[in-house]
C-alpha cells in the first residue's frame, strides 16, 4: 500500500477531518511558500528578521518596503488551484469541518470554502488595520494611496501605523481564532496538514492537540517535516496531484 493510499484509507475511516494548509497549497496558484527550494526565506533569509512587528513599528523603510511587497503580492493575480477546489469537495461530503489555514492569500474563500469553516489563522491580506485605533479597511483602498504616492500611508482617522490585517513575528494570533481551530483540533478524528514545513507555532501544534486528543495525523508535504514520525501516513507527491487524487476516499459512501 503507497503513502497516498494509506492516506486514502484514512479520510475513508473518518468521520470529522481537520484540515490545516499552509504556503504550499498555494505555490500552484503562483504564490511562492517559505522554507521550500524557492521559498521567499530560503531565498533571503535576511528578509524573516525584518518582518518582526516591532521593526515595522519602529522603522519607516521596512514599512514602505512592506507596502511595495503588498502592492505587488501575486495573491492579487492568484487563482485557486485544484487542490483548493479539492477542498470544497471534501467539504460537500459533510466530513471536512474545518480548514485552519496559516495562508494570507484568501484563495480557499475564493475557491468555494465556507468562510465560517476557514479559520485564517495568520489573518489575511485583503484587509489593512490600524495599529493604533484598530479601524479595519479593504487593502484595496490603502494600496490605491501607495499607488498615488503615499509611501508610508498613515490612518486617516488617527494618524496611526497601517498594516496588513496578517500577524506577523511577534503579534499574538486573533485568539478566537485559535481557540476555534484548536477546539476543531480536538473534535476531528483526522487532522491533515497540506503544504507546511510545521515550523511555525502555535499553527503547527494543532498536529499535537489533534494527535493527543485521538486523531490520527495525514502529511501532504514535499519536504521532511518534524511530525512525520507521528503521521499514519506522508504523501510526499506533489500537493496538485495527491490532494485532488484524495477526493475519492472521501466521497466513497459510507
Ligand atoms: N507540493 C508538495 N509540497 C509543496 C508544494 C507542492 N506543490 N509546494 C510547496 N510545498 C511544501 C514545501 O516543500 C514546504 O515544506 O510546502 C511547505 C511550505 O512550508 P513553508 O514555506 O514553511 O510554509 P508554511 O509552513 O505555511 O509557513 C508557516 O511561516 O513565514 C511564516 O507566516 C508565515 O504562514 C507562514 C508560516
Amino acid at each position: 500500500m503507497t503513502q497516498l493510499d494509506e492516506a486514502g484509507r484514512q479520510l475513508r475511516a473518518a468521520q470529522s477531518v481537520l484540515v490545516l494548509t499552509g504556503a504550499g497549497i498555494s505555490t500552484d496558484s503562483g504564490i511562492p511558500d517559505f522554507r521550500g527550494p524557492q521559498g521567499v526565506w530560503t531565498k533571503n533569509p535576511a528578509a524573516q528578521a525584518m518582518f518582526t512587528i516591532d521593526r515595522y513599528v519602529a522603522d519607516p523603510d521596512v514599512r514602505r518596503t512592506s507596502w511595495l511587497n503588498r502592492r505587488d503580492h501575486p495573491a492579487w493575480t492568484a487563482e485557486p488551484n485544484p487542490a483548493h477546489h479539492a477542498l470544497v469537495a471534501w467539504e460537500r461530503t459533510g466530513r471536512l469541518k474545518a480548514i485552519a489555514t496559516q495562508n494570507i492569500d484568501g484563495l480557499h474563500q475564493r475557491a468555494g470554502s465556507d468562510p465560517r469553516r476557514v479559520l485564517e489563522l495568520h489573518g489575511t491580506l485583503w484587509r489593512a488595520v490600524c495599529l493604533s485605533c484598530g479601524g479595519v479597511q479593504p487593502m484595496a483602498s490603502v494600496i490605491a494611496r501607495v499607488d498615488a504616492g503615499e509611501e508610508d500611508p498613515p490612518c486617516l482617522g488617527c494618524g496611526g501605523i497601517l498594516k496588513s490585517a496578517t500577524v506577523s513575528f511577534g503579534q499574538s494570533l486573533d485568539p478566537l481564532v485559535l481557540t476555534a481551530a484548536t477546539d476543531a483540533a480536538r473534535a476531528c478524528d483526522l487532522v491533515v496538514a497540506i503544504g507546511t514545513s510545521l515550523q511555525v507555532y502555535p499553527a503547527a501544534g494543532l498536529c499535537s492537540v489533534a494527535v493527543e486528543s485521538g486523531a490520527h495525523l495525514v502529511i501532504v508535504n514535499a519536504q521532511p517535516t518534524g511530525y512525520d514520525q507521528l503521521a499514519a501516513a506522508v504523501v510526499r507527491e506533489p500537493i496538485g496531484a495527491a490532494v485532488p487524487a484524495l477526493t475519492g476516499a472521501l466521497e466513497e459512501v459510507r
